[in-house]
């Protein structure tokens, strides 16, 4: 598979076209923001790390029929994905208050919430991710009622799944975000399921193993990847 032109540059990943037009190759990089790229840093391996991680966990979904967009994994810091057209809108899922929520509702981080919480997000850069909901996605014709029952119903299922497979493994899944697009008609599972866009807690120690570590300053924040890869890889 050749590697064409760079299609996009965003924070932590570049995707790149191939010679094949349904198929794009992802590239992982160390690179880490934070506040809407107002902090800037680098963290050692995590393109890497990113890479393993999100293809493990992609894999696992599609065992459990969840269609995403992974290909293959072909290099440390390389996956190869089926391209598609990414519907604007991040979606975030909830078990336990933290980030923004705990902010908007005055709840104490840690507190878990009585029912599974799902949001959107309008990815805008510009607009600084501003939480929408259905009718705004429907308003701004962001994606069909349909799309977004289907979407909806995906990211419970993945929540599912992930919390069950983390907690075996001694993690919390407080939160994470996921992203959507078309390929060819469908809806598949994009862009990356990572410490980078997951909140995963120690279930004794409660202790942040994720992006919180870079966000808050927290130090050990390659270690924290490294754990995560380490948990999941004792099967
Ligand atoms: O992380 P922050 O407090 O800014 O936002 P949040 O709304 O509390 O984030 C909820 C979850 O979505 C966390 O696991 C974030 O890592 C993830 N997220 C993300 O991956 N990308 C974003 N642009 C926003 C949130």
């Amino acid at each position: 598979m050749q590697k064409g032109e760079l299609l996009y540059e965003g924070k932590a990943k570049k995707v790149y076209r191939t010679d094949d037009p349904d198929t794009y190759l992802v590239e992982f990089k160390d690179d880490a923001t934070a506040f809407n790229g107002q902090k800037k840093g680098t963290i050692r391996d995590k393109g890497e790390l990113n890479n393993k991680i999100s293809t493990r966990l992609f894999r696992l979904l599609e065992k459990e029929g969840i269609a995403t967009h992974l290909v293959e994994q072909i290099s440390d810091r390389e996956m190869l994905v089926k391209a598609l057209e990414i519907i604007p809108v991040e979606v975030v899922v909830r078990n336990i208050a933290a980030g923004s929520l705990a902010k908007r509702l005055g709840l104490a981080e840690g507190t878990p919430v009585a029912r599974t919480v799902v949001e959107y997000y309008y990815k805008s850069d510009e607009l600084g991710d501003p939480l929408i909901n259905d009718d705004h996605i429907a308003a701004m014709n962001l994606a069909g009622a349909s799309e977004m029952a289907a979407i909806r119903k995906t990211a419970l299922a993945v929540n599912d799944f992930l919390r069950r497979y983390m907690d075996e493994r001694n993690l919390i899944l407080v939160d994470f975000k996921l992203e959507f697009g078309r390929h060819k008609g469908r809806i598949l599972l994009g862009d990356e399921i990572s410490p980078d866009t997951c909140r995963f807690w120690d279930k004794q120690s409660r202790e942040k193993l994720d992006k919180d570590r870079f966000r808050r300053d927290l130090g050990g924040v390659e270690e924290a990847y490294q754990e995560i890869w380490k948990r999941l890889g004792e099967n």
